[in-house]
């Protein structure tokens, strides 16, 4: 085809095909293709020198119609397609603010933690205050300062869990019981004193619907100059009745602890059967030695809540292993 013929043609279509254009990428490549150096308009450009100035000035001006036609057309494109794009980006990113929120789920504390708050918030209004100790203790104040003695079946590796600790001197365990803290506590206060002390503590126990190896308790300790007998039942007594309702029947029996003398059980009446909730007694004179109270000169009550057994007690779970089960159909129903 004759270039002017040629060049015609492009100039015709070159409107259209900018206007269809979809993107700034094919307008990218239309702009080579149409004004690019292998484009029509650049090889005819090329061709100018070989041929007779008449045609050459026509196809001179025909180069710069098309360069004035074609040029501009591109540019007015691109700025339509780059408003095209970012509108279509923007609308992409838009948040709307009146779509009501996603709300996250409630969740609860768990149903232990619920009774112990409870359990500690009855001996807080008799006027006692909490403290918590170490999870892992030491042979000292878990045994050796409660006055066990050196071959206690409870020290034995078949009921406690040692942590290896590889050159101390002293054992270190996972605590058996919450009584440490008695030990630790009259350490730090002198008497009078009144504390509950909630916490997680560890046996050897197989889990069974009874027992797990991991358990809780409260304990409580209250020493003055004149504490009886008569103050721990009558402390424990108003705690059941408080905890557990006031027709609640309770009994204790005696039992052996190293740590108290005398020592005792309290058990309660439910659903037909007596059921140990507790250990207590009175203060071991050889334990206020081990802290350094004149135990001529003080007396005093403790006592160790099972937590779980009252979690149980209170909510009617007859296996420990629910509580222990992570499974939220089960945890839920205790709001
Ligand atoms: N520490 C005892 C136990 O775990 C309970 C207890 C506490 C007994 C305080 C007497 C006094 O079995």
């Amino acid at each position: 085809m004759e270039p002017a013929a040629t060049l015609d043609r492009l100039v015709a279509d070159a409107p259209h095909r900018i206007a269809a254009a979809a993107s700034l990428d094919q307008l990218h490549r239309l702009e080579t293709e149409l004004l690019g150096r292998s484009s029509v308009i650049a090889e005819v450009k090329r061709s100018l020198g070989g041929i007779d100035p008449e045609r050459r000035r026509a196809l001179g001006r025909l180069i710069n119609q098309a360069n004035t036609l074609i040029g501009p057309a591109i540019l007015a494109r691109r700025a339509e397609l780059e408003r095209i794009e970012t509108a279509a980006a923007l609308a992409g990113d838009a948040v709307d603010v009146t779509l009501p929120g996603r709300s996250g789920e409630q969740g609860t504390l768990h149903v232990i933690r619920q009774v112990m708050d409870e359990i500690v918030d009855i001996f807080v209004a008799l006027g006692y205050t909490v403290a918590t100790g170490p999870e892992a203790e030491t042979d000292w104040y878990n045994f050796t300062a409660l006055n066990f003695k050196p071959d206690h079946p409870a020290r034995a590796e078949t009921d406690t869990m040692y942590l290896d600790y590889g050159e101390a001197a002293e054992g270190v365990l996972l605590r058996t019981h919450t009584s440490p803290m008695q030990a630790r506590y009259m350490e730090q206060h002198p008497p009078p004193i009144q504390v509950v002390v909630p916490g997680r503590v560890f046996r050897r126990d197989p889990l069974d619907p009874t027992h797990s190896p991991v358990f809780h308790q409260v304990e409580g300790l209250a020493v003055d100059t004149d504490i009886t007998f008569a103050d721990l039942k009558g402390t424990l007594a108003h705690f059941a009745r408080e905890f557990l309702g006031p027709d609640i029947t309770i009994k204790f029996l005696p039992h052996y602890f190293p740590f108290t003398e005398p020592s005792a059980e309290m058990h309660v009446l439910y659903r037909g059967s007596w059921l140990e909730l507790l250990g207590c007694g009175m203060v071991h004179p050889a334990v206020f030695e081990h802290v350094g109270y004149d135990p001529e000169q003080v007396t005093g009550l403790a006592f160790g809540l099972g937590a779980d057994r009252m979690a149980m007690v209170r909510h009617g779970v007859t296996d420990i292993r629910h509580l222990f089960d992570p499974d939220r159909r089960v945890l839920s129903q205790f709001r």
